[in-house]
């Protein structure tokens, strides 16, 4: 399972430069950019709602649509939708409730993602301005799709998840010019109790390592240095060639490439979290050293109301082994908070487990029930505020083990990638290897993109400063 982030809105793409061409590229009935009208895409969700983004937006300019800034810019308004918790869908419909008029200026309306495969041809009746519902696994069949509604049709879906498609474009609209996203397993096998994705991106689908090394080198000739291999169980890829690589090799054989210098992988499935793993970043220093191991609750007996298929214990089991490895490995976690039957002992051992395992950050929600889950059915919710109360205290206790890490972090030296650059005179930002943000100061002129030394000079609650050092 994959959590929300900030995406960035360079455009930095893979064959971008033929599109740009007109007379460069020719695909079917499409030959130029911008004949076919305009496209505008808003993106819910997480990092692999964003990369699917990066990968609608390709497709569409390579049939000929060009990419504007803002829906009133836009021929055709898209969005790619996440479900994950009630909040998210809302904030769909209130969007699409935004463009009721836009119809009748002869707008094209599509649903993508999470809602549009929860929803399925409900969102005709509850929005009928809406013309396209696709979910994402059968983003494949878009050509299609797109096809059929510039021949005139004006209702036209995508809602199979019984597939074994993996959705590969010769051409990705990347947004970030620095890391690459990339997805190696779509779908989720597990069935967690509580969550939609099983439902809305159907079952696990692994991408063949010969087409994700070509697509590695590809970027790597782009000046790309840091991929991100992404999957809701992204350890749970299983090479669908005779070549049947494990997700450890395929680790180091993307770290190989020539032009690569950061591995990174999200999110991770506690359960097929295996040695050759860590060994793979003991290894290889390419190979990041963080690991997103979601957790969801610190109690055995949530755990397994939840069907998260491991227990405490087990659980702990995974952190001594990432612990002992050669070289210190950050790990992140995710935590829900109010499942139904909760109790407050229950909380309290969610509570505990921070405390153990001293996780570098977390990501914590609110239970939210979701149609089609079987934890909806389950009786002994616990109310809103309750809820609040619990994630309130887990936030609290959470911010406390930073506070110390961050300070412990002073006076040490970290390589960051420098990923942001502030308003603020001679201000970056950058990532370290363990995915720790560092803000820092340098005289220098244009710093983005390259890996620079940075010392450690202080603490602040959400993070590190720091200054350029040679
Ligand atoms: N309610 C609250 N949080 C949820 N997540 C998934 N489903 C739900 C839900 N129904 C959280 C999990 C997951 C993260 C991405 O979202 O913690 O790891
Ligand atoms: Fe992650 Fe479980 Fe949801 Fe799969 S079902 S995406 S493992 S939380």
């Amino acid at each position: 399972m994959i959590n929300c982030a900030l995406g960035m809105s360079k455009p930095f793409d893979i064959e971008l430069e033929r599109l740009t061409d007109p007379a460069a590229y020719s695909e079917g009935r499409s030959t130029a950019t911008g004949q076919r009208g305009t496209f505008f895409l808003e993106t819910f969700g997480c990092q692999m709602n964003d990369h699917d983004s990066e990968k609608v937006a390709g497709l569409l300019l390579s049939r000929g649509y060009q990419q504007v800034e803002t829906p009133e810019a836009a021929s055709m308004i898209l969005y790619n939708t996440c479900s994950i918790r009630e909040k998210a869908a809302q904030k769909v419909f209130s969007r699409l409730g935004e463009f009721r008029e836009k119809q009748s200026e002869g707008k094209v309306i599509g649903v993508l993602g999470c809602v549009a495969q929860q929803e399925g041809e409900d969102i005709f009746k509850r929005a009928p301005w809406v013309s396209l519902v696709c979910g994402s696994a059968s983003y494949s069949k878009l050509p299609e799709m797109l096809a059929q509604l510039e021949a005139g049709n004006s209702r036209v879906t995508g809602l199979d998840t019984d597939t074994d498609d993996t959705f590969e474009t010769p051409v990705t609209r990347r947004d970030n010019p620095w890391r690459a996203y990339l997805t190696i397993i779509e779908g989720c096998d597990k069935a967690c109790s509580y969550c939609v994705v099983p439902f809305t991106r159907g079952p696990e689908r692994s991408r063949a390592s010969d087409s994700i090394l070509k697509e590695v080198r590809q970027l790597a000739e782009l000046g790309y240095s840091e991929v991100q291999l992404l999957g809701q169980t992204v350890n749970s890829y299983a090479d669908p060639t005779s070549r049947r690589m494990r997700f450890s090799e395929l680790l180091l054989a993307v770290a190989e490439v020539e032009g690569i210098r950061r591995v990174r992988f999200t999110t991770s499935h506690p359960s097929e979290f295996t040695p050759d793993i860590v060994e793979a970043i003991e290894r290889e220093p390419k190979v990041c050293d963080h690991v997103h191991l979601p957790v969801q609750s610190g109690s055995s007996r949530v755990l397994r109301a939840m069907q998260r298929t491991y227990s405490r214990e087990e659980y702990l089991e995974k952190i001594a082994m990432i612990r002992g490895a050669k070289r210190p490995i950050g790990i992140t976690t995710d935590i829900i908070v109010g499942f139904p039957g909760e109790t407050e002992a229950e909380f309290e051992e969610t509570l505990s487990l921070l405390d153990e395992v001293q996780y570098d950050s977390m990501f914590s929600f609110k239970y939210s029930p979701r149609p089609n889950t079987p934890s909806l059915s389950m009786s002994d919710s616990i109310s809103e505020e309750e809820k609040g109360r619990r994630l309130a205290a887990l936030q609290d206790k959470q911010r406390e083990i930073q506070a110390l890490k961050h300070a412990r972090m002073v006076g040490e030296r970290f390589e960051v990638l420098v990923s942001g650059k502030s308003r603020r005179e001679n201000q970056w930002t950058g990532y370290t290897t363990s995915h720790r943000m560092i803000n820092f100061t340098s005289q220098e002129r244009e710093l983005l993109g390259t890996y620079v030394q940075v010392k450690v000079t202080g603490a602040t609650p959400n993070g590190s400063v720091g200054e350029h050092v040679e």
